[in-house]
């Protein structure tokens, strides 16, 4: 199906192989609806689009999009040039099925995002709850050196994380909490924050979740 980043440190792909079988067995073994981040309308995420001004036909990527209905929200909007990527290619598979034919009018890559080598420009980036399971600072900077080469200049990045008084893990790891100061801080000055909202996510099982979304353009 996808393509796969550049094969590094024996350590690094030791870790890269244990957190795609972690997730490969999350989505083979739940239903959508028993996710902890399931949402049946990912409506801050596309306020935030909306914000961000993302013409219908602008490339637009979704990283860490698992089962996520962002993509086919997006679909039903018009826009048509549409990618989601994800370590796990069970939770693409999962994701294409529930698409159906729609599958067939986005672009699907399984990868790590930290190691991926991204070869087209996008106009927005898209990640809500993927970016927080970096919690080592090398695996961040090559998050950010991987936006930074995906995104063309003007163009926009949304990242949603665990805010700082939301939970510390999430499907059983650590993560990371973020504000808007420490994911501008991650990115670096050629970004301008021009949004920051906090969310509170309902999971099915009845929990609060604390949330922080910010909006960030790469200026030229
Ligand atoms: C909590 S889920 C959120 C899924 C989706 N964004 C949503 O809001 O429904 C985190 C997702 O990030 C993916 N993920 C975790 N680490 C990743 C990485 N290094 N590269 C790409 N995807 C990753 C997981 O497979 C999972 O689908």
């Amino acid at each position: 199906m996808g393509k796969r980043g550049a094969i590094r440190c024996p350590r690094e792909e030791m870790l890269m192989q244990e957190s795609r079988a972690h997730w490969d067995r999350v989505y083979d073994s739940k239903a959508e609806g028993e996710l902890s981040w399931y949402q049946e309308r990912p409506a801050v995420s596309l306020d935030l689009i909306h914000r961000a001004g993302t013409p219908k036909e602008a490339a637009i990527i979704d990283i860490g999009g698992g089962t996520s209905r962002l993509a086919e929200a997006l679909l039903a909007e018009g826009f048509r040039n549409l990618t989601a990527l994800d370590i796990s290619e069970a939770a693409l598979i999962a994701a294409r099925r529930r698409l159906g034919p729609g599958a067939s009018r986005v672009n699907w890559i399984a990868a790590d995002v930290t190691r991926w080598d991204p070869q087209e420009s996008f106009a927005l980036w898209h990640d809500r709850a993927a970016f927080h399971f970096l919690i080592e600072a090398p695996a961040r900077e090559a998050y950010a050196r991987c936006a930074i080469k995906a995104l063309r200049p003007g163009g926009h990045i949304i990242i949603g994380t665990f805010a700082p008084d939301g939970p510390q893990r999430c499907s059983g790891l650590p993560v990371m909490r973020h504000d808007a100061a420490s994911l501008s801080a991650v990115l670096g000055g050629g970004f301008t924050l021009l949004d920051s909202r906090r969310d509170d996510h309902l999971t099915p099982s009845g929990k609060v979740q604390k949330f922080q979304f910010a909006l960030f353009r790469r200026e030229a």
